[in-house]
């Protein structure tokens, strides 16, 4: 079986991080956002996956070479030379994509993070026995998503609508989809979007069907997003492989630490809390809902919540980020300074505390 990931955009959301890398290779719970994906694909049996990019494809391919033997997946690039949109990029692989078996393949958008639940699309899929699935998840605010109504019993789609203005429902395009060959033929080789020109005319030939998705789900590709997903990520984790949590008398909830990662005496960590490998936390450091990335320094005493703290950045002793910051690549905050909701650009250093949320350049 084979999978296609859209992986193009240039991920302007969740600046500064991806100043230094691609949104894909942005780390989500110390792995990198799209070998979620990628190992999750494996594990039911997809053997090659299709990168649909639109920049830096040697970027992304110097890295994922590596993991092509450790995952055992074969990872190839289709490059378009103008954004091609959400499915034009289909048209363009479409010869990596067709193999003569006549097997549905898997189509994902890259900032999607949940539990994957690919087997049971794929049964989902033989049993309906239309065009395409797609998975769809219940949020609060649709109207930043492409709606979805839908048969309850037998999951037929109704109607498609990206971004409606207007509140048609609640159920959401969660990015996710496996297509019959067949859809291809639906597409034409120019930018143009799955969600505006295909999925409404699948629809309206009732061969389109809709999947409830077990489990949690998130579109992490804004800060906000990304620590909410990191919680609820956790939170599965949990439930089920608890073991691969931390634990001792300064944690609290759901924390990751990486095993190169040090934590000095008396700190207090949690809950939602992803340290990456070779961190430094020194003593009586107090940490709750953030991301802190490879290679980071945390002197003494600095509390952080709700921020990301961007590789080989350091915070200094009794500094205070909070709300939002967004620390890029290697920048310094010195000590005692307080950021509430700093986006810092990379290689900063931060000498006098940012009182309010702003971008720092
Ligand atoms: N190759 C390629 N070329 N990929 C692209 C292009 C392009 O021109 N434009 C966007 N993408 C990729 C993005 O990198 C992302 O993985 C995916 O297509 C969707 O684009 P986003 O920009 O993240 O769209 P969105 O989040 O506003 O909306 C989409 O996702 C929602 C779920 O998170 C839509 O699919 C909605 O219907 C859906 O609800
Ligand atoms: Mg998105």
């Amino acid at each position: 079986m084979k999978a296609l990931i859209l992986v193009g955009g240039f991920g302007t959301r969740l600046r500064p991080l991806t100043l230094s890398v691609p949104k894909p290779l942005v780390e989500f719970a110390n792995k990198p956002m799209i070998l979620h994906q990628i190992e999750a694909l494996k594990a039911v049996g997809v053997t090659e996956v299709v990168l649909a990019i639109n920049y830096q494809p040697e970027v992304m391919l110097n890295f994922l070479k590596e993991f092509e033997t450790k995952v055992g997946i074969k990872i190839t690039c289709s490059q378009e030379t103008e954004p091609m949109g959400t499915a034009g990029p289909l048209a363009l692989a479409r010869d990596k994509l067709i193999d003569g078996s006549g097997e549905p393949f898997f189509v994902l958008n890259s900032d999607v993070i949940s539990e994957y639940p690919f087997k049971e699309m794929i049964e989902f899929h033989k049993a309906h026995g239309g065009e395409a699935s797609i998975m769809v998840t219940k949020v609060d605010e649709p109207s930043k998503y492409g709606v979805v109504v839908m048969e309850e019993s037998t999951g037929q789609v109704d109607k498609f609508v990206e971004k409606p203005k207007l509140f048609v429902g609640n159920k959401i395009n969660a990015g996710i989809y496996l297509l019959n060959p067949s859809v291809l033929d639906r597409i034409e080789l120019r930018p143009t979007s799955i969600e505006k020109e295909v999925f409404p005319k699948i629809a309206a030939e009732k061969k389109l069907y809709a999947m409830v998705l077990p489990g949690f789900w998130m579109d992490i590709g804004q800060p906000r997003d990304y620590i909410t997903g990191l919680r609820l990520y956790l939170d599965s984790l949990r439930k089920k492989a608890s073991t691969k949590l931390a634990t001792g008398p300064h944690i609290v909830g759901n924390v990751l630490v990486h095993e190169s990662a040090k934590i000095g005496e008396g700190c207090l960590i949690g809950p939602d809390v992803a340290i990456g490998p070779g961190c430094v936390v020194e003593a009586g450091v107090r940490l709750s809902r953030c991301t802190v990335m490879r290679g980071v320094r945390i002197k003494k005493h600095a509390c952080i919540s709700s921020s990301i703290i961007g590789w080989h950045s350091t915070v200094g002793q009794w500094a205070r980020v909070e709300n939002m910051t967004i620390l890029g690549e290697d920048v310094h905050v010195c000590d005692e300074i307080y950021s509430n909701g700093g986006v810092v650009l990379p290689h900063k250093e931060i000498k006098s505390s940012i009182l309010k949320p702003e971008i720092v350049m």
